[in-house]
């Protein structure tokens, strides 16, 4: 087992490749504006863009603001060159409209450092055959920096359903969160806006009105098995056993959550318990 610092090292360090693995294979780095003065455009006139660039357009979901070039897009004409250039860098272009936005950038605790400074790494300006206009599936959005992830998910043999099923960012805000790292509850109240039962045996759906946008299908938390607590927040994996409120015994200056004892990715068996433990290595963690 190595110390928990040399963790957090390769953990970063694996992080930090796979962005330079990310900068390395997508050149075309969307924070610097795009200046053009190709050919092509030497002579364009009056033309229409979309004459041209229909393309960039035509994918299932549109940013309604996209048929209007020239709210993003300047073009100049000279006798020698023509020149194409944004009209704000990024993300400053984005928050012109987007001020929610640049809000949570501010006012949130943690900030996705991949979303402060670069929308479209992640999201289409124009139009994409995904929702949000992002230019993958989420999952492999995130794969693409956080390799370490899909290692992880991909060769442990159970995920947890909710990342196949809706993903990452079902538990994750992709910009910005109070609760650190980037989730968009408590941990507790995360996992019992699914799992939980509240004391007068109702589902405990927080989770589901937290967010206008969120994507998670309305009915999806029916499909997780509930865990009932009682009044006093008490009651799993035994009758009166705490999953809150108390110190961890086995994480010094931690309180017990349900990460005490899950993983919330994958795992080596269903109860993905936290380390790959066996049960009975799990309780003499913190019993022995
Ligand atoms: C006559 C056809 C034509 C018209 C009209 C045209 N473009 Fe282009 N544009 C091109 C071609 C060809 C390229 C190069 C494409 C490539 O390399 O894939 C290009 C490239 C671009 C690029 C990418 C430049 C880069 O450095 O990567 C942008 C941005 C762009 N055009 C914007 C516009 C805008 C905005 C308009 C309208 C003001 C416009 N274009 C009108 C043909 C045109
Ligand atoms: C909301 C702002 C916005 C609007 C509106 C917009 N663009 Fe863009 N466009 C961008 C940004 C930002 C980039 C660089 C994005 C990137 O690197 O993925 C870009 C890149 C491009 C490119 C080169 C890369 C590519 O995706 O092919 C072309 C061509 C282009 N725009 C054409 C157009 C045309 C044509 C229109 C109007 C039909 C238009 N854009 C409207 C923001 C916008
Ligand atoms: C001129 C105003 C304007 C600009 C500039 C602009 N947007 Fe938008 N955007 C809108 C409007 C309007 C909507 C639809 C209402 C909404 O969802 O807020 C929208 C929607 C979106 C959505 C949600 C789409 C969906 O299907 O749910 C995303 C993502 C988005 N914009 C990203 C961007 C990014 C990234 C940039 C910068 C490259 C940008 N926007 C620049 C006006 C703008
Ligand atoms: C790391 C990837 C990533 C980056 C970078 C990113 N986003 Fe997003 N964004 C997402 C995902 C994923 C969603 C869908 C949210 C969901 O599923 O809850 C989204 C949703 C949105 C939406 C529509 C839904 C909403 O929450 O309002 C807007 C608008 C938006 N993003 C704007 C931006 C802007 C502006 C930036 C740059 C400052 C940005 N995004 C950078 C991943 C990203
Ligand atoms: C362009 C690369 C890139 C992309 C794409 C990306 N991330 Fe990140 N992410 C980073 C970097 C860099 C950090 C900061 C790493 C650190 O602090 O160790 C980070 C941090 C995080 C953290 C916080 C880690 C912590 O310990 O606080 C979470 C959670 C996260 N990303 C989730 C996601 C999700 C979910 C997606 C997809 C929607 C995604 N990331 C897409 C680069 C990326
Ligand atoms: C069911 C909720 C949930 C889903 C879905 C989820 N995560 Fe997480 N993630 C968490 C929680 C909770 C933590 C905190 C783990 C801890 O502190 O031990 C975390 C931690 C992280 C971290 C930072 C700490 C670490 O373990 O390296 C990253 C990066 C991350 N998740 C990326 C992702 C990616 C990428 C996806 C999609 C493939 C994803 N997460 C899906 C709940 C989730
Ligand atoms: C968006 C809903 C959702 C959230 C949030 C969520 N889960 Fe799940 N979880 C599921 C679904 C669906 C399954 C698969 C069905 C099942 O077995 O419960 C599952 C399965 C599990 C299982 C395996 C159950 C078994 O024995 O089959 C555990 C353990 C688990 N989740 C723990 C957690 C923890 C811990 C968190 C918080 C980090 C969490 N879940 C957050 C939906 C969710
Ligand atoms: C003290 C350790 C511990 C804590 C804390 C804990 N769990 Fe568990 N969990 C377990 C064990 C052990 C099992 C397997 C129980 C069994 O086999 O009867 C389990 C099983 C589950 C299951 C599957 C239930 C089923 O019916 O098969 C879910 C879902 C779950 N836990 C979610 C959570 C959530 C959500 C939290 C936080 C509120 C949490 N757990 C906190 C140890 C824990
Ligand atoms: C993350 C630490 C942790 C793990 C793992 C854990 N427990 Fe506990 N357990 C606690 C704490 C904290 C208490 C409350 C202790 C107290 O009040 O003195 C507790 C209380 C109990 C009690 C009640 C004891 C009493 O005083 O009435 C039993 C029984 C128990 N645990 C059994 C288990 C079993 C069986 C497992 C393995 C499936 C397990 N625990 C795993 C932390 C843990």
């Amino acid at each position: 087992m190595l110390p928990p610092k040399k963790i957090l090292v390769i953990l970063s360090l694996s992080v930090f490749v796979g962005v330079l693995i990310w900068l390395f294979t997508n050149p075309s780095k969307a924070s610097t504006p795009i200046n053009s003065s190709i050919a092509k455009h030497k002579k364009i006139g009056k033309t229409d863009c979309q004459d041209c660039h229909i393309a960039v357009i035509k994918q299932k979901n549109m940013h309604p603001v996209a048929e209007d070039c020239s709210g993003c897009h300047t073009y100049t004409e000279s006798n020698e060159a023509a020149e194409v250039k944004l009209v704000n860098s990024i993300p400053g272009l984005c928050f012109t409209c987007h001020t929610d936005k640049q809000e949570d950038f501010e006012k949130k605790k943690f900030k996705h450092v991949a979303a402060e400074s670069d929308c479209t790494v992640c999201h289409s300006p124009h139009s994409s055959d995904e929702p949000a206009i992002l230019k993958d599936k989420t999952n492999q959005l995130c794969f693409m920096c956080h390799s370490d992830k899909q290692d992880e998910i991909e060769h442990k043999s159970f995920a947890h359903a909710p990342i196949k099923d809706v993903g990452c960012s079902t538990c994750h805000n992709p910009h910005a969160a109070d609760y650190s790292p980037l989730l968009k509850l408590k941990v507790n109240e995360l996992c019992l806006s699914c799992h939980g039962l509240s004391a007068g045996n109702k589902p405990n759906q927080a989770f589901l009105t937290v967010n206008n946008h969120s994507q998670i299908p309305e009915k999806y938390s029916d499909k997780a098995k509930k865990i009932f607590l009682d009044g006093d927040g008490l009651g799993h994996p035994y009758f009166k056993h705490p999953v809150g409120g108390v110190p961890d015994p086995s994480q010094p200056g931690a309180m017990i959550t349900c990460l005490s004892c899950h993983n919330p990715h994958a795992g080596k068996t269903v109860q993905m318990y936290k380390g790959d433990l066996g049960k009975q290595a799990l309780c003499d963690k913190c019993h022995k």
